[in-house]
């Protein structure tokens, strides 16, 4: 299916329609199966969108939140994106506690914490080898072209028998889904604001060539659901 782009003159126009495709999606998930499943990306963008569906009124008991990397360090970290948005959303709405699905990063041992979360993954999905579909995954863009954390020239890029790996950003190990649990996506939305993200923007949307794939890894990103793009206007003027 082809990407959608949407280009939205302010970030706060961009946060606005990203959160009523979030509601809308999450309500439809739940009208057509009983729940919703959503992977949320860490960084700064998304953190607006967050604090906003902290004030939906939705049926949160409904709603299972994953996250589609983590950086490895504890919750309380202030890298941490579970952290981020247990403090902005969270820690805001009547969830039930089993219906926050975190990363593991306590073990000290990294591929053993991916692999723990894949089990918790497919026990949730109640899937011993199939390929689960989340409902919506949301995505960043790194200004290198990375996205969860898949980082360009990684191994995390060849991972293609597993649903969670170790990514690796400069040496420092991250949880992360991989490609096909990314592609396996009834719907992903990116949320891409800023001019440093225009080179990205600029070879992601270029044809052919895979040799650009492992440069810019949101490039091996084709979901066989809907693939939608959100960029501000700074962003958007790449392409
Ligand atoms: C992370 C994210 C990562 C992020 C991009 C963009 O854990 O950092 O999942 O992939 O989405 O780095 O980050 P910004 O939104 O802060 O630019």
């Amino acid at each position: 299916m082809a990407a959608i782009v949407e280009v939205l003159s302010s970030v706060d126009l961009l946060i606005q329609r990203a959160t009523a495709l979030v509601i809308e999606q999450l309500k439809a998930a739940i009208a057509d199966r009983g729940m919703a499943t959503l992977a949320l990306s860490g960084g700064s963008t998304p953190k607006p969108l967050y604090a906003a569906l902290a004030q939906a009124s939705l049926p949160w008991e409904k709603i299972h939140f994953f996250w589609g990397d983590e950086r490895y360090v504890p919750v309380d970290h202030p890298d941490s994106n579970q952290g981020m948005t247990r403090q902005v959303l969270l820690n805001q709405i009547p969830i039930p506690s089993e219906n926050i699905h975190a990363m593991p990063t306590g073990s000290g041992d990294p591929a053993k914490d991916a692999a723990d979360h894949e089990a918790h993954v497919r026990s949730f999905f109640q899937t011993s080898s199939a390929i689960p579909s989340f409902d919506l995954i949301l995505l960043g863009l790194g200004d290198d072209g990375h996205t969860a954390s898949l980082f360009p020239h990684t191994d995390a890029l060849d991972v293609n028998d597993r649903l969670v790996t170790v990514g690796n950003k400069d040496g420092q190990p991250r949880l992360t889904f991989t490609i096909p649990l990314i592609n396996q996506a009834r719907s992903i939305l990116f949320l891409v604001a800023g001019a440093n993200k225009q080179t990205a923007l600029k070879a992601i949307f270029q044809d052919g060539d895979t040799e650009l794939d492992r440069q810019y890894p949101a490039r091996f990103v084709r979901p066989q659901g809907e693939c939608r793009w959100l960029l501000d206007a700074t962003a958007g003027q790449a392409i």
